[in-house]
């Protein structure tokens, strides 16, 4: 295992925070520099195994951030608490990678990143959309091929969204965030699963739908179906929001993608196990006018063989928070989820993280996942 450089911010502090990956902004160091921590970074982009991982908490940690890229299991966490950690937070709103049952059972708050991902990550689910739809990066790849010899009116044929339906499965923060940029943008009817109810969105597209009668035009409706199978029958664009647990993993699979209407755009900004990429890659193979935008991959970081080949599908390297404002509004998040944590505070009670992304700080830990067990 070859040695990873790391670097160190506030030498000499009280508390001592491990961050396995550089993060974007200063406020974040700001942060933890405030509540007595010294950082140890690591700066080299590779993944860290969890040996790395456990021999750089070491002896002596009180704090650590990771990312969603590592596996934080009941090792990792056991060793933390042998070092005296309390504290851990994930650079990202989803934790499907974080053991949080062992690290409640280690004494050890888990915090996470919601409030500031919501419409970036939703503005590139629409991208993908649009991407995938009217097939943006197949003809990008036949201009600079150099076969564009003049204007035609058979070239790259896509797909057209106004009036038609929008499916989205998971109508949570993100998935609502992304119905509404459809339906409003484009002025779309949605149909959407989830476990529960949105009435706010619901209520939302009401109004919005009695807005445009008012203005002349035709009205939009919004409605919550029984099952994944019957939004993906139904729309013509799919949008995935939801967490990944055992009852979402390959939730889109061979028999789901063959109830999808044969020209569909599918688009995932979720987790990548979600779908079944092999059957993805089938599908897509046998059914050329189905388009789909990936954001996330099954194997991240790589590819089922035969995805890269394919045309029809548009795939971006997990990207969609990957706008300044959020990934530094992230970094803020972490570091204050663990600086809190670590100076004894309670967990803040509302919903507007804005307090936490520039000077100082709420004496509050923005949001703690395992807070109501620990
Ligand atoms: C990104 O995928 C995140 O969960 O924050």
């Amino acid at each position: 295992m070859s040695e990873k450089e790391w670097i160190t911010v506030n030498p000499g502090a009280s508390r001592r925070v491990i961050v396995t990956k550089d993060l974007p902004g200063e406020h974040w160091k700001q942060i933890l520099q405030e509540a007595d921590c010294s950082m140890e970074i690591c700066t080299d982009p590779a993944v860290l195994s969890n040996e790395e991982i456990i021999a750089r908490i070491g002896e002596r940690c009180d704090g650590a951030i990771g990312q969603l890229t590592e596996d934080w299991n009941a090792h990792l966490f056991a060793g933390l608490r042998a070092a005296g950690g309390t504290a851990y937070s994930n650079g990202a709103v989803g934790y499907n990678n974080v053991d949080v049952a062992a690290a409640t059972a280690n004494g050890i708050a888990v915090g996470n990143t919601p409030g500031v991902l919501t419409e970036t990550t939703a503005e590139m689910a629409v991208a993908l959309t649009f991407a995938a739809g009217r097939r943006v990066t197949e003809a990008d790849r036949f201009m600079r091929g150099g076969h564009y010899q003049g204007w035609l009116p058979t070239m790259f044929l896509g797909q057209r969204f106004v009036g038609k339906t929008v499916g989205v499965v998971g109508a949570g923060r993100i998935g609502s965030a992304y119905a509404r940029m459809m339906v409003e943008g484009h002025k779309m009817h949605l149909v959407y699963y989830d476990l529960y109810p949105n009435e706010a969105l619901e209520q939302y597209i009401a109004d919005y739908s009695a807005f445009l009668v008012e203005h002349g035009e035709a009205p939009l409706t919004c409605r919550r179906l029984d099952s994944v199978l019957d939004v993906l029958r139904e729309a013509d664009v799919v949008s995935l929001h939801t967490v990944l647990d055992d009852a979402t993993h390959h939730l889109i699979d061979a028999e789901a993608l063959a109830v999808m209407k044969p020209d569909a755009v599918l688009v995932n900004s979720s987790r990548g196990p979600v779908i079944d990429e092999v059957a993805l890659v089938e599908h897509c193979r046998s059914h050329p006018e189905f388009r789909v935008g990936l954001d996330v991959f099954e194997d991240e970081p790589a590819m089922k063989p035969g995805l890269a080949e394919l045309d029809n599908v548009v795939v971006v390297p997990h990207i969609a928070s990957a706008t300044v404002w959020t990934r530094e509004g992230m970094s803020s998040l972490a570091a204050a989820n663990v600086a809190a944590i670590l100076a004894g505070y309670p967990v803040w009670e509302s919903d507007d993280i804005t307090p936490f992304l520039s000077g100082k700080v709420p004496k509050a830990a923005p949001s703690i996942v395992n807070a109501a067990d620990l």
